[in-house]
């Protein structure tokens, strides 16, 4: 059995759908720990409901990204992760972190990657005059939102959208995409290849 822990910096509902989707489908893993960098993260309360380890590791508390990221990892560590879920987690992570989990941490963007990295990406797709936008599903490296793609969601943006929106429609779509790209992960269902990801049995990549 595989251990997952997920990474939360607010609401947390990513994360609700990677837990419930692990127990549903019963995933050859269980969620391990929910880490948030703020103590005030709305989805610690769901993970300590249904019995799952929390930890806080306050940013604020830390002279530095590096002595964060050393103490984030301890936490982390203390539950033998073998898949990493970034779910809302909004922090930099130093190279050496990025480095230490290289391969089995993962992380879901509100956008269709590599268009709108950061932040504020409804927004900036509804102002582009997009008529698709999404969320992709991709494994971390250093530089921020740019590790191979393993699955993307689209959406229509709809005349007289607003960022909250397209924000519900993406989201919605966001808790379909994760725990299936996770699922791969544990199952070791996937092969990367430079920037490629292929799914081994040839289940779609792209949820439209
Ligand atoms: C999600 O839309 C996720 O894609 C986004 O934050 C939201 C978290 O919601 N992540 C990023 O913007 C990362 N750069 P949640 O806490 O309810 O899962």
């Amino acid at each position: 059995m595989k251990n997952i822990v997920v990474l939360i910096s607010g609401r947390g509902s990513n994360m609700e759908a990677i837990v419930q989707a692990c127990a549903a489908e019963r995933w050859n893993a269980r969620v391990a720990a929910v880490v948030s960098n703020r103590p005030d993260a709305a989805g610690l309360a769901f993970a300590r409901e249904r019995g799952i380890a929390t930890a806080v590791v306050e940013h604020t508390r830390f002279a530095s990204r590096e002595s964060f990221d050393a103490e984030l990892m301890r936490a982390i560590d203390a539950h033998a992760p073998d898949v990493l879920a970034l779910a809302g987690f909004m922090r930099i992570l130093t190279p050496g972190f990025v480095e230490h989990y290289r391969g089995r941490m993962v992380n879901v963007h509100p956008s269709l990657l590599p268009a709108f990295t950061g932040l504020d990406t409804h927004r900036r797709a509804i102002e582009a005059g997009c008529k698709v936008a999404g969320a992709t599903v991709h494994f971390v490296v250093n530089e921020v939102d740019h590790g191979p793609i393993i699955a993307q969601a689209v959406v229509p943006v709809l005349p007289g959208d607003t960022p909250e929106t397209l924000s519900a429609r993406v989201l919605a779509r966001e808790h379909q995409l994760y725990p299936r790209a996770l699922r791969w992960l544990v199952d070791d269902l996937l092969e990367v290849d430079g920037r490629q990801v292929r799914q081994r049995r040839g289940e779609p990549q792209l949820l439209t």
